[in-house]
């Protein structure tokens, strides 16, 4: 009788001092488990006599019960205790101020590329985009400018190193694009007129950088041919498209002046200026396209006319956000970035 108060007192303790599921599963195995005194006790109980056994056996399991009962009772405690800890760690202080989210920026060529194609693309002008690595046939051949041409001086190139195999075949050599107008030819080998396009993208320039050059900036190039498309068109077409894309910034007092130029790929040649204020900036070169452009295409000469322009996207930037320097565009500098 003494040992079986022992063992229910020892018990209980165990029971009580348990901290958590663990701890309570473990001392429910010791004193009530197959093994526990508990019941190794009632296992020898067969030996003793029928009186006793049936006096001891009434103890020992109305002990087993209390103590069934007292783990029961730590558990919901235990468990209560397990849920409020978990309310505790995982409050959330309502009254703490929110974090600020910081709103990216477009870069400004973005900008000024997504209104110029939706200013183009209200005219009906389709948006095609070309490689940035050309071949020197279209980025000069096709386009009229043969190998001993005094304008293949003017556009820097930057070659690429390749296998001799390839630099040898005349025209196959590889170089990053100087302008848009290899697109021209590109589209045209595809396509039969009538049609406009426009072809936003990424050029390259082996020169010096300052403030108003860049070995890499961006420009517009148009292309419109049809039967009889015409000089006229051109300068509608551009001159609406100057004063609406510097409309927010007083577009109707822009002046845009045509002045005689030269490019081997169009005939008449146009520069594209216009006149803000009492300032002049030089925005695109133009003109109607050469017959050996078409030519290089496979058009029979003279059934097409058309014109092509080609404008720096870099420039538009630069006079509609009054940006003194074209580097900034390529800086990745945040305090710039961030002011749009
Ligand atoms: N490709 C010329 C340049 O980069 C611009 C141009 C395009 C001129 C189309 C006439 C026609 O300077």
């Amino acid at each position: 009788m003494k040992n079986l108060e022992n063992i229910e007192s020892e018990a209980t303790k165990d029971i009580s001092a348990a901290q958590n599921m663990a701890d309570l599963e473990s001392s429910r195995v010791k004193h009530l488990g197959r093994k526990s005194k508990l019941s190794l006790f009632l296992r020898g109980l067969k030996k003793l006599a029928k009186d006793e056994k049936k006096t001891m056996g009434q103890l020992a399991n109305d002990i087993r019960n209390r103590l069934e009962l007292e783990i029961k009772k730590r558990e919901i405690e235990l468990k209560e205790k397990e849920i409020s800890e978990k309310i505790d760690k995982e409050r959330i202080d309502i009254t703490r101020p929110g974090e600020k989210v910081e709103i990216g920026h477009l870069h400004p060529l973005t900008r000024v590329f997504r209104e110029t194609k939706e200013i183009f693309g209200s005219l009906g002008f389709y948006i095609v985009d070309g490689p940035e690595l050309e071949t020197e046939y279209y980025n000069f051949d096709a386009l009229n400018i043969p190998a001993s041409h005094p304008s293949r001086e003017l556009m820097d190139t930057f070659w690429l190193r390749q296998p001799s195999a390839i630099s040898h075949q005349p025209s196959a050599k590889l170089l990053l694009r100087t302008h848009t107008s290899p697109m021209q030819i590109r589209f045209m080998e595809k396509h039969t007129p009538p049609f406009r396009i426009i072809v936003p993208g990424r050029v390259f320039r082996h020169e010096a950088t300052d403030a108003g050059h860049e070995i890499q900036f961006h420009q517009l190039e148009g292309l419109m041919v049809s039967t009889d498309t015409s000089f006229t068109n051109l300068k509608g077409i551009l001159e609406y498209f100057f004063k609406k894309f510097f409309s927010a910034t007083g577009g109707k007092d822009i002046d845009v002046r045509f002045v005689p130029s030269y490019f081997p790929f169009t005939e008449p040649s146009v520069e594209v200026l216009i006149k803000w204020g009492d300032k002049r900036f030089e925005v695109a070169g133009a003109g109607m396209v050469h017959q050996n452009v078409f030519r290089a295409v496979g058009y029979t000469p003279w059934q097409w006319q058309g014109f092509a322009f080609g404008m720096g996207i870099d420039r538009l930037a630069m006079i509609k956000y009054r940006i003194n320097d074209i580097r900034l565009f390529y800086g990745g500098d945040l305090r710039f970035l961030k002011q749009f």
